[in-house]
């Protein structure tokens, strides 16, 4: 349990005041109706609130906040529900990555600023989960998250289907002339039928995993579906806990150590989870000053078995995930490798809810011993193409692809890609390397989940589904293939990636962690000399901000000037 010990609350330096100041903190607040006596001294529960009508995957969050309020009262706080930047994935361009540290910035600076003595996260779709967790560590006052949850299954003509997955496999399909248009429209209303996220194991379910492994949300956060009436039990309860974690001093920062941060790791391998995690929680970890490095997903997670048979690495989608057990079913099965004192956000550690969770469904949620997929962690491979690191999933990639030399066919940049991959004069087949440049951090801007790129028809129309591509990308959480992605440094950095040419051989051996070109250093030299660093799409706002200050992927490619956090001091009065 955490320590419970009387504390002064940061509310009170607004609405404890007798002075002319007090009067201006509480009687604008009353405007709405606010009786005196909530300014008592009781916990003020800041409700941080990704509600957006463009991010469709939070779209039901100002219900969810009711409950949580309806909570914080019950409990004997005062809830203040305020909005900040919302981030939808498949609406933002470029990528709503490019906004995840700018939304984190407007999380820090939202809860700094305001009489806030405690927190409650709501998040949803991919990028609103590490921007909310980002700004909150910076400040690190009591927080709690309540993920929106995942939609129901998708339908289509008496099959599942999964999101993204699904769109990735029926393009590949439309394009390869095994599925027409009109079908491919008709799957659209098919596909995303209720509210919530992504029900596939993508890079939303991944996240609100991740929330839910390193201890930050209550049991069952995970996976209970977005309509499931549970979802707002799960809510109201986590108005109530903030209201005790308050009275507890219960910080962020007890809860997200690198005790929690290694079951993260563990978790997202026994899920199949996104290769996106990796950029996350390094970022997560960056800022609440817990040391965590690309290296460790490798150490840590990679020797562990998927347990979870879920798309985009197998069958099932979240709902199902859900009634097998969730997430707690998995983290019991994962007894042997847990730290298990590591706490959560109940004040119980997170092996202590989850230990005697039961399993309804074991085709599923695989035993530990009799796994869905062996090894299936997060690889990081080194060699000249990535002096420092590249990410590979194994577990959803083709297995005689893992060991693979092929000539190198190049695209400059995603542009470039989109002009010529279905050109049938493209010199290319399926033993060769497809490589992306310039979809990094810096040259996308924004790092672009480009990285699964599509295969060229002539190959599709042979059977083939899958070829080695390599990237400075990210992949979507949803797609899948035998991909290598987050090369750092990337190309508009100067990374070697940046040299490769056509016909250059590149070698890709998982097992020896080595992504080589077989190219001569000095015949590389020579290329860099004659190298220029692309243009900026924008030199001036976020855009150039973003591009002067932002870190490669392998550090979490977040601002260099955010990393680290500035507390919950209490800044001085406006007049
Ligand atoms: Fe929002 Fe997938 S688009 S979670």
């Amino acid at each position: 349990m955490s320590d419970t010990k009387k504390i002064t609350r940061r509310s009170q330096a607004w609405f404890g005041r007798q002075d002319r100041d007090g009067f201006i903190y509480r009687s604008w607040v009353k405007n709405r109706g606010i009786p005196h006596d909530q300014f008592d001294g009781r916990p003020v529960i800041g409700i941080c609130n990704t509600y957006s009508e463009l991010t469709p995957c939070n779209s039901h969050f100002r219900a969810l906040a009711e409950q949580v309020k309806i909570g914080v009262w019950e409990a004997g706080g005062f809830p203040l529900e305020f909005p900040v930047m919302s981030l939808g994935e498949t609406l933002l361009r470029p990528t709503a990555m490019l906004f995840r540290n700018l939304a984190s910035m407007d999380v820090e600076e939202s809860i700094r600023a305001n009489p806030l003595d405690g927190v409650v996260l709501l998040m949803g779709c991919d990028k609103t989960t590490p921007a909310l967790l980002m700004g909150a560590a910076s400040v690190d006052v009591p927080t709690i998250g309540v993920s929106g949850g995942p939609m129901l299954n998708g339908k289509y003509r008496g099959g599942e289907l999964g999101s993204g997955t699904g769109v990735w496999q029926m393009s590949e399909e439309v394009r390869g002339g095994k599925m027409t248009q009109e079908e491919f429209f008709e799957a659209e209303s098919c596909m995303h039928r209720s509210h919530g996220h992504c029900m596939t194991m993508g890079t939303a379910s991944t996240m609100a995993s991740m929330v839910e492994a390193l201890g930050m949300s209550l049991p069952g956060n995970a996976a209970i579906p977005a309509v499931d009436a549970r979802r707002n039990v799960l809510a109201r309860n986590s108005g109530r806990r903030i209201v005790e974690m308050v009275q507890e001093d219960f910080v962020m920062s007890k809860i997200l150590t690198r005790a929690a941060f290694e079951n993260a790791i563990r978790v997202n391998a026994a899920i199949g989870g996104s290769t996106n995690a990796v950029i996350h929680l390094l970022a997560i970890a960056g800022r609440i000053g817990v040391n965590l490095n690309l290296a460790d997903w490798d150490d840590i997670g990679q020797h562990l078995p998927c347990l979870l048979n879920l798309q985009p690495s197998g069958k099932y989608l979240m709902e199902d995930f859900y009634y097998a057990g969730g997430l707690p079913a998995v983290i019991r099965e994962l007894e042997s490798v847990i730290d298990k004192g590591a706490l959560s956000a109940n004040g119980q550690t997170l092996w202590d809810n989850c230990k005697e969770a039961p399993n309804w469904n074991r085709d599923v949620i695989h035993a530990f011993d009799a796994p869905f997929k062996p090894a299936a962690g997060i690889a990081v491979l080194h060699g000249n193409l990535c002096p420092d690191g590249a990410v590979i999933k194994p577990s959803a990639a083709t297995p005689a692809l893992l060991k693979h030399t092929g000539r190198a066919v190049v695209f400059e940049n995603s542009d470039d890609l989109h002009k010529r991959i279905d050109d049938e004069d493209l010199d290319v087949d399926e033993t060769c390397v497809l490589v992306l440049k310039n979809c990094g951090p810096k040259g996308y801007p924004g790092m672009g989940e480009a990285g699964n790129m599509p295969l060229p028809p002539k190959v599709l129309r042979k059977g083939v589904t899958d070829m080695v591509r390599v990237s400075d990308a990210r992949m979507s959480g949803t797609a899948y293939g035998t991909v290598v992605l987050h090369v750092t440094p990337e190309a508009a950095a100067g990374g070697p990636l940046a040299l490769v040419q056509n016909g250059d051989m590149v070698e890709l051996d998982v097992e020896a962690r080595k992504l080589h070109l077989h190219v001569s250093d000095e015949e590389l030299e020579r290329r860099r000399a004659n190298w220029k660093a692309p243009e900026p799409p924008m030199k001036r706002g976020w855009t150039k901000l973003y591009i002067d200050h932002v870190q490669q992927a392998n550090l979490g490619a977040d601002l260099d000037f955010l990393v680290g956090k500035s507390g919950a001091g209490i800044p001085k009065d406006n007049h």
